[in-house]
């Protein structure tokens, strides 16, 4: 039975020129790059110096656009999951729209699904695909983190970094198998009785200022190791496909420890699990596109490989994707 899928037809990312090592850290907060790297397997993260989230997406959309073979005018819908966007409003999504000049119809939207949001954007465009609403959709995730950031902080700092990640997704008639190229299936999630315990305090309704993020660490961390297994099983599950059949498995760049403990779980080996967190730390929504495009880019991650996506965050929100590149 033949039906309609979303194939992966390009991929885009950009981080900002400057680098923060672990020891430039140091130097404003008590810590040290032992204590992150035993912690966190961060090494170094990218920090915005006066690039915007709308910059990062847009050079992260042009490189997609390129990879793809497209032009802006073949978009029928862009959305950006973030939540460090330019403005409060509009979306990063209509900025993007206005600089790449897409056509007057392009639909634009922002989603807020925190570190999930790119696996929430990219099955809300799947949706709207496989219904026949649109053919084509470009699907950002990017954040400025280090604007929301207590630099006072030891406790969150030496966690995030900024970026931006991009990928062009298209119509395509498939067989309705796990042979199929595209999304092969997603699964998202929630748990609002977590809002707390990973929280950005501040908000247009409340303070009238953006706020920085708190985090309860350990409580998120043991949630994260069972959330991101769990999404990661049900969409192997829905496509009727094993962890042998899988090629890579790409989990949210949050700590080497939930990632390490998540292709344990999996009983997934090391060398299918991608790795960004080292050079990236966690830049949220923008995590899972930026080493997407990055490992496509380099040639590791190739075309007829099957990808486990699997992201958790703040509210608690999870989800996972199954992708055939
Ligand atoms: O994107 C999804 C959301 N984020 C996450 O998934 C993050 C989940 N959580 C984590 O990754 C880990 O919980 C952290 C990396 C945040 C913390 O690691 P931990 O092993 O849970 O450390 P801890 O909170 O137990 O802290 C241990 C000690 C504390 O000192 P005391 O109270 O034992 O004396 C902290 O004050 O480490 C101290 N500490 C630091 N020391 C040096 C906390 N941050 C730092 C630091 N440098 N940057």
């Amino acid at each position: 039975m033949t039906l309609i899928r979303s194939e992966m037809v390009g991929f885009g990312h950009c981080l900002p020129t400057k680098v923060v090592t672990n020891d430039d850290l140091a130097k404003i907060v008590e810590t040290s790059d032992e204590w992150i790297r035993t912690r966190t397997g961060i090494v170094s993260r990218h920090i915005s110096d006066g690039e915007t989230t709308g910059d990062l997406s847009f050079n992260a959309a042009q490189m997609a656009l390129k990879t793809a073979g497209m032009t802006a005018e073949d978009l029928d819908m862009i959305i950006v999951a973030t939540v460090t966007p330019d403005n409060t409003s509009p979306s990063v999504a209509a900025k993007i729209s206005g600089r790449l000049g897409t056509k007057s119809g392009t639909i634009c939207t922002d989603i807020s699904a925190a570190c999930s949001g790119f696996i929430y954007a990219l099955t809300m465009a799947d949706n709207m695909i496989r219904l026949g609403q649109i053919k084509t959709a470009l699907v950002i995730g990017a954040e400025t983190l280090s604007k929301i950031v207590d630099w006072t902080d030891r406790n969150t700092c030496v966690l995030f970094g900024d970026g931006a990640g991009a990928v062009v997704i298209r119509a395509k008639e498939g067989q309705g198998t796990s042979a199929d190229t595209g999304i092969l299936a997603t699964k998202l999630y929630a748990d609002g009785s977590h809002y707390e315990s990973l929280v950005v305090l501040g908000g247009v309704s409340t303070t009238q200022t953006s706020g920085f993020v708190t985090m309860d660490g350990k409580e998120v961390f043991k949630y994260a190791v069972n959330a991101l297994s769990q999404a990661a099983e049900n969409v192997m599950e829905i496509a009727g496909v094993t962890k042998d059949d899988v090629d890579w498995i790409l989990p949210h760049q949050a700590n080497i420890r939930i990632i390490e403990g998540v292709g344990k779980k999996l009983d997934l080996p090391e060398e299918k699990v991608i790795v960004s967190v080292d050079h990236h730390g966690n830049t949220s929504a923008a995590s899972i596109p930026l080493a997407l495009s990055e490992n496509y880019a380099a040639g590791r991650l190739k075309k007829g490989d099957l990808v486990v996506l699997t992201a958790m965050g703040a509210g608690f929100t999870w989800g996972g994707a199954l992708v055939r590149i």
